[in-house]
């Protein structure tokens, strides 16, 4: 479990309890959505490097550093989209590569129907942006796509994981640091994360 970071964020607690919620309409679940992955994301780059440069203020000359790795953001269709936007705006120089996949709702396989990643990396780490880690399925696929991209540095942002997904994307993956709110009990027999959230992507498009 040493690649796990969870959040002891009482900000994130807080929201992740009211994400949690059945009463907790779209709108609103969007909002906790965007603002939980502003917070893990901050998390998540605390090891970013940096380069020193020389700014002036109008007062004067001052040391500052300026992020040096070129970031690339990795939402998952259609759950991830959500965690999307708050971090592009902490990050605008950031790039987006949008992956889709879908589970299959009897084999809970990963299927890809989108992925428009260039012949050649273009950027230096990738933070895959999924709120739900379930069988991990899905995430360890993603990884392994961007790996044969030719990404070096690949980090996991989820929301909400069960102790068989990070065990599946810690397997197949040990050099990915995976970033979340809660590890939650199990899976039950749908592979839907008990007691979780409900099904993210549907709640936050208005489709469940
Ligand atoms: C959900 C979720 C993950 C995946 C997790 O997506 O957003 O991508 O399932 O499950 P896994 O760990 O067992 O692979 P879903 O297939 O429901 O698609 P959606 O985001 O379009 O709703």
């Amino acid at each position: 479990m040493s690649q796990v970071h969870l959040s002891n964020h009482p900000l994130v607690k807080h929201k992740l309890t009211v994400l949690r919620d059945m009463k907790t309409e779209h709108k609103k679940f969007r909002e906790l959505v965007r603002e939980i992955a502003i917070l893990l994301a901050y998390e998540a780059t605390s090891d970013m490097t940096l380069r020193d440069v020389i700014v002036t203020s109008p007062l004067g000359r001052a040391t500052g550093h300026m992020l040096e790795e070129k970031i690339g953001l990795v939402p998952v269709l259609r759950a991830g989209l959500g965690m999307l936007d708050g971090i592009w705006e902490m990050m605008p120089s950031a790039e987006v590569w949008h992956i889709g996949l879908f589970r299959d709702e009897e084999t809970l396989r990963p299927v890809e129907y989108y992925n428009k990643l260039p012949v050649s990396p273009t950027v230096d780490v990738c933070l895959v942006l999924d709120p739900m880690l379930a069988t991990g399925g899905s995430a360890t696929a993603v990884v392994s796509i961007l790996k044969e991209w030719g990404a070096r540095r690949i980090k996991f942002v989820g929301i909400l994981a069960a102790p068989e997904g990070i065990e599946r994307l810690t397997r197949a993956h040990p050099d990915v640091p995976i970033y979340l709110a809660a590890v939650d009990e199990r899976l039950n027999e749908n592979g839907f994360i008990v007691p979780g959230l409900g099904d993210a992507g549907d709640r936050q498009f208005g489709t469940g």
